[in-house]
């Protein structure tokens, strides 16, 4: 036997016993006459001790970081504790010692605060996975997915596998595709989402399906995206959207209690334009207020021509920030015409705890009229108002940008909140203005509202799809749909997307097909499973960290160093 016990586990109680444990030297602390050792597992570390006579001093001084060794010996309680760590009240008196296996030293120091880059870590993955803040992520990682298993087959949920060799699926991005061997010059797609078999599992009566699943998207990467990621897909029969938002609120709800103890309240719900309206974006975070307001009206005829020319005035009130100084309202400036937000300029005003209203466009306003727009904004004595003006989609998405900001300046996206919405009524269609032509928002399996059965011929821009998001804290959790199952209607669809009949049957004829042989009503939703366990464990949208080897940003496998060249040989048989 190896071990007898985990180096996290030894506690007081184990006092006087004899205990073997095997595991990684994290450190030698050499005292001269003492000789302490740090023993790592993935459960916790484990302090060994050794006094200069005892036999084994000298061969405890030899080893390295990162040594794999097997010790016994006699627990005791330490004279000095250490609060830090859950075994800190104990060490061993090592009477045994082997030599398990030798390390080069590391690259890194594998500790929580370390010394290694990303790239470095990342081409050492296997020891930065030894880190205990890694390690932990990972760990996690599956007891979310053990969550979320136990809540779908509650639920009567069948775990279906699909395949990774198909045709394109299309879901937006690019694909990453296969070459054939045996079909030369024809390639298969990895798919971007399993979207099309759940569909066709419908069909095939399966009523409820999961599935834990890889998807494979050849787009930029970002710290929120990966070109594999994973993602709960989910897709029920004969349902509405209510009943699939009763179902998948449920889950969330499930797995945030479970992973963390935390019982999320029910999730308010919020369409898209009211998005867009209050928030400048179609992914809220709802953990503070600061709403965007509308003060064109308010702002207008008062000579000012920025305002006056422009199709939307949108301010924000950040409360109690009236004395900022000069310094810090150029800078926000500054922030506010960086490309990324793209805003021509910021007006402020400053609402004195005195009552009186100083702002950066007084030639134009007069106190009564910054009165005006302070109550148009609900602002109090000491707040801020900050201004933008310009195109509407633009100025929103500006304002939206600069709510977050002054969000996260003032403190108010607190690590430990979690405010959770549904998103709805997204619209069907957007316009795509390079090609001229209108792409699916979601994707081309959507469905539309009945209320805008008329529009879909006079107006389909304004049309509206049976679609919902979960949304926390400004993350895009998952997204949804109830879809089409009709081959009239499906036709319609990818009409409307500028598809021809043929190229419409070349590329879905599999499903157009299907649509005739009974297939039922049916809607599903799929979440990103890295950013569920990110949001859930560290409230933040880095999923690499719950990754266990995950790609940089140029999508490069750093430690296999792929992608990489092939052997001539098989580029040849695969007639590349
Ligand atoms: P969608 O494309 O919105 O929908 O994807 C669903 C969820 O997957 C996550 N996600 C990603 N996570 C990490 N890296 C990526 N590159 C990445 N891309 C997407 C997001 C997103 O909300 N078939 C539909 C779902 C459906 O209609 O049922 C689909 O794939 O969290």
């Amino acid at each position: 036997m190896y071990r007898t016990h985990t180096c996290g586990e030894l506690r007081k109680e184990h006092s006087g016993k004899i205990i073997t444990l095997a595991g990684w030297v994290q450190g030698v602390r050499d005292l001269g006459n003492l000789i302490f050792i740090d023993l790592r597992d993935r459960y916790g570390i484990t302090q060994l001790f050794f006094d200069k006579s005892s036999p084994l001093a000298e061969s405890a001084k030899q080893l390295g970081r990162e040594y794999v060794i097997q010790v016994t010996g006699t627990i005791r309680e330490r004279s000095s504790k250490n609060a830090q760590l859950e075994t800190g009240d104990i060490e061993m008196l090592v009477g045994q010692l082997t030599v398990l296996n030798e390390s080069k030293t590391p690259p890194f120091t594998i500790e929580d605060e370390t010394d290694g880059g990303d790239d470095l870590r990342m081409k050492y993955r296997y020891l930065d996975l030894r880190r205990g803040i890694n390690n932990k992520n990972l760990l996690h990682r599956h007891r979310v997915a053990q969550a979320v298993r136990e809540y779908m087959d509650g639920q009567g949920f069948a775990d279906v596998e699909t395949p990774f060799l198909i045709k394109s699926t299309p879901e937006g991005a690019r694909d990453f595709v296969v070459p054939s061997r045996l079909n030369q010059g024809q390639f298969y797609a990895l798919p971007q989402s399993p979207q099309t078999f759940k569909q066709l599992l419908m069909v095939a009566g399966f009523d409820k399906y999961y599935q834990i699943t890889r998807c494979f998207r050849d787009e930029d990467l970002r710290a929120d995206r990966q070109p594999e990621f994973t993602q709960i897909d989910c897709e029920m029969a004969f349902v509405e959207q209510e009943d699939v938002l009763q179902m998948f609120e449920g889950m969330v709800k499930h797995v945030f209690k479970k992973v963390r103890g935390i019982e999320l309240e029910d999730f308010p719900r919020m369409s898209y334009a009211d998005c867009l309206k209050y928030y400048g974006n179609d992914k809220p975070d709802l953990r503070f207020g600061m709403k965007l307001i509308d003060v064109k009206e308010v702002v207008s005829g008062k000579n000012f021509k920025v305002f006056d020319d422009a199709e939307a005035v949108i301010a924000i009130v950040a409360e109690g920030c009236c004395d900022y100084t000069r310094k810090q309202t150029d800078e926000l400036t500054e922030w506010v015409k960086r490309p990324q937000i793209g805003a021509g300029g910021l007006v402020f005003i400053k609402c004195g705890v005195d009552g009186s209203y100083k702002s950066s466009v007084d030639k134009f306003y007069s106190a009564d009229d910054l009165k005006k727009i302070a109550e148009h904004c609900k602002a109090k004595a000491g707040d801020l108002i900050l201004i933008l003006s310009g195109v509407l989609i633009k100025t929103r998405k500006a304002a939206g940008e600069l709510r977050l900001e002054m969000g996260a300046r003032l403190g108010l996206r607190k690590v430990e909140d979690y405010k959770p919405l549904w998103v709805l009524d997204f619209p069907l269609l957007e316009w795509d203005e390079e090609d001229k032509r209108f792409n699916a928002m979601h994707h081309p399996f959507t469905s539309w509202k009945k209320e805008d059965n008329e529009l879909i011929n006079t107006n389909p821009g304004a049309v509206r799809a049976n679609a919902y998001d979960v949304v926390i804290n400004g993350v895009e959790l998952s997204s949804g749909s109830i879809r089409i199952h009709n081959r009239a209607q499906q036709e319609k669809m990818f009409s409307l997307l500028g598809l021809t009949d043929e190229e419409a049957q070349y590329k879905f004829g599999f499903i157009l097909n299907a649509f005739e042989y009974g297939a039922p009503p049916h809607g599903g939703i799929a979440f990103g499973f890295d950013r569920f366990c990110s949001i859930v464990i560290s409230n933040l949208d880095y999923i690499r960290d719950f990754i266990a080897f995950p790609k940089n940003n140029s999508g490069r496998d750093m430690m296999l160093d792929a992608p990489s060249d092939i052997d001539a040989r098989l580029k040849k048989e695969l007639g590349l």
